[in-house]
């Protein structure tokens, strides 16, 4: 009985707290006549500049953190590219060549000539170390293996970086559980044209015996809005 009692007093005393909160919370609001060109207030609210205090220096600006993958996403390994590329040691040629950094059609060399990658705004140098061939690089100018072309790529492409490390994007080699082993995106896209071809799909698996094999199927062609109106669209635009 008694708690009961003094739970009710306490509901009663914080509604009512809430509600003078809320009441001083309104700006006086000029009920009467607003007075736009007020007397100034009692206490002036104005001060001399002298007594500004000055504002700190800025900190001075810090190295941004180096990516270190996702919190969320579990370990991984990524199937390693290296011993896929045939001109690999770079360095081979590269360390007797100086190296030549004005954007240019390469005419003379063992490579592709020109990027089809990023549609005339990229250089090779954006993702090729200077002074290192063998070395792939960051904007930041940061030495990254072949290997973890990943992290180069993801610079740029963040978000199905992202969805890569979290099992969105990309294909998971081996085991689901345990140890996961990941196809870097160099393993499906060519950094120089890495835009996925069509291709074909595909042989049918064979059918199970006994059963028979259905017959092709008439594949629709056209656009999915022009086939399902059979005809004229009308748009609101003709009507
Ligand atoms: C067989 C020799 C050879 C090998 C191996 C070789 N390159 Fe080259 N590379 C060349 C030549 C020659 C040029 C200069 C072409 C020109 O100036 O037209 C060149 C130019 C380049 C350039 C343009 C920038 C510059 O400094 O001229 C890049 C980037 C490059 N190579 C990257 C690589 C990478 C990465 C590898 C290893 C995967 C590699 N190369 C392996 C011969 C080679
Ligand atoms: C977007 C980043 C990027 C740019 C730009 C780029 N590369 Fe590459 N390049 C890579 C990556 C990543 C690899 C490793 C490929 C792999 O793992 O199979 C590579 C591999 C290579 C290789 C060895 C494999 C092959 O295809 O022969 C050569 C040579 C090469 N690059 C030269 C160049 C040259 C020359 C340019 C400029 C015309 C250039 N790259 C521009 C990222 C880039
Ligand atoms: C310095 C920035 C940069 C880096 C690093 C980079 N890319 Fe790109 N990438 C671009 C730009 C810019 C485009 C062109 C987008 C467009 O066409 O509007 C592009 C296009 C693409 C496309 C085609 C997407 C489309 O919508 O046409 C793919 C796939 C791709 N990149 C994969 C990669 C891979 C794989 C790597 C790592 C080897 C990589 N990129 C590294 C800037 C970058
Ligand atoms: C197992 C192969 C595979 C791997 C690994 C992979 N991708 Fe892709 N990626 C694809 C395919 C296939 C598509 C085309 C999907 C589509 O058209 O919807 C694609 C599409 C893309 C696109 C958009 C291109 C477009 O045309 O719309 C980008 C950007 C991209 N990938 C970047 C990456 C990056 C960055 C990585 C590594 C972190 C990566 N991919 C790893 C297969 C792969």
């Amino acid at each position: 009985m008694n708690t009961r009692w003094l739970a009710l007093v306490c509901v009663l005393f914080a509604v009512s707290t809430q509600a003078a909160e809320e009441a001083s919370a309104v700006p006086a609001a000029p009920a009467t006549a607003p007075a736009p060109a007020a007397a100034p207030a009692a206490t002036p609210a104005h001060r001399p500049l002298r007594q500004n205090v000055i504002p700190a220096a800025p900190a001075a600006p810090t190295d941004p953190e180096t990516f270190a993958g996702y919190v969320q996403a579990p370990p991984f390994k990524v199937v390693p590219q290296k011993d896929k590329i045939a001109l690999y040691p770079c360095s081979q040629c590269h360390k007797a060549m100086t190296p030549n950094p004005t954007p240019r059609k390469l005419e003379a060399a063992p490579h592709q000539a020109a990027l089809k990658h990023g549609k005339g705004r990229l250089w090779c140098l954006n993702c090729h170390l200077i002074d290192d061939r063998d070395f792939l690089r960051t904007v930041r100018d940061q030495k990254v293996d072949f290997d973890d072309a990943y992290l180069v790529c993801g610079q740029c492409h963040f978000n199905r970086q992202r969805d890569w490390y979290l099992g969105g994007h990309g294909k998971r080699v081996g085991n689901w559980q345990g140890e996961r082993t990941l196809y870097s995106c160099t393993h499906c896209h060519d950094p120089h044209d890495p835009i996925t071809k069509p291709r074909e799909p595909s042989k049918a698996p064979p059918v199970r015996a006994g059963l028979q094999r259905m017959g092709p199927v008439a594949h629709e062609s056209g656009k999915v809005w022009e086939r399902q109106s059979h005809g004229k669209v009308e748009t609101n635009n003709e009507r």
